[in-house]
């Protein structure tokens, strides 16, 4: 048997960090080997993407650099899948499908950047068993975010709607996109969550 790679998806503010370090500390109590990882990831390569992104630069080569980021990611993923892991990543191909179409359209990218940027992923990036959505109105999203201190450009009304649109259409045509009510308390969004990993395990 090989490990199981699940990963959380949603836009900013949806609260899919917490959300997952906590299922990760249920998990390990529940003695299952796990790993929780990140993207951007925690190595040179996510530092590029998170410089890239706090600079003014084409979507286009956002874009690249998170799937730079994901293509190394994949292999250290593919490494932990090898030793029979249950992998969470917080984040994966789907936010670059999501985020950087969103982006791409204001820039006038022509033709439908979210086809072309799923192909590209489907052609190199993982196929995770089972993706989280932690679904929430970025209007509510940016409330419980916008006290942090440093935002994003991607923390936006307008840009959000945009990138939860994509993320729904994303569920729509992919079978392994599991759709969460991130509005619901922490606990029920943790519950659930939990509930369907463990369904997927099984
Ligand atoms: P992240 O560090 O996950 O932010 P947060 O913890 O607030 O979700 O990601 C940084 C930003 O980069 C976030 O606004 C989402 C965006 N992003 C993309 O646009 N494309 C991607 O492929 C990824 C992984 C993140």
């Amino acid at each position: 048997m090989s490990g199981v790679l699940i990963t959380f998806e949603g836009i900013d503010g949806c609260g899919k960090t917490s959300v997952a370090a906590e299922v990760l500390s249920r998990l390990e109590k529940a003695g299952k080997e796990v790993v929780l990882t990140q993207e951007p990831t925690k190595t040179w390569l996510g530092d590029a993407v998170k410089k890239g992104i706090s600079e003014e630069h084409p979507a286009l080569t956002e874009a690249f650099l998170f799937m730079a980021d994901r293509t190394t990611h994949s292999k250290t993923i593919s490494n932990w899948l090898e030793e029979e892991k249950l992998v969470l990543c917080d984040r994966y191909a789907d936010s670059t499908i999501c985020y950087q179409a969103a982006s791409l359209v204001i820039e006038g990218f022509e033709g439908d950047p979210f086809e072309w940027l799923k192909r590209i992923s489907d052609a190199f990036a993982l196929r995770p068993t089972l993706t989280l959505l932690l679904d929430l109105e970025p209007h509510d999203a940016l409330e419980r975010i916008e006290t942090r201190e440093e935002m994003t450009k991607f923390e936006r009304l307008d840009f959000l709607e945009k990138v939860r649109e994509n993320f729904l259409r994303l569920a729509d045509v992919e079978d392994r996109i599991e759709v969460i009510d991130a509005s619901a308390s922490f606990e029920t969004v943790v519950e659930e969550s939990e509930r369907r990993i463990l369904e997927t395990v099984a």
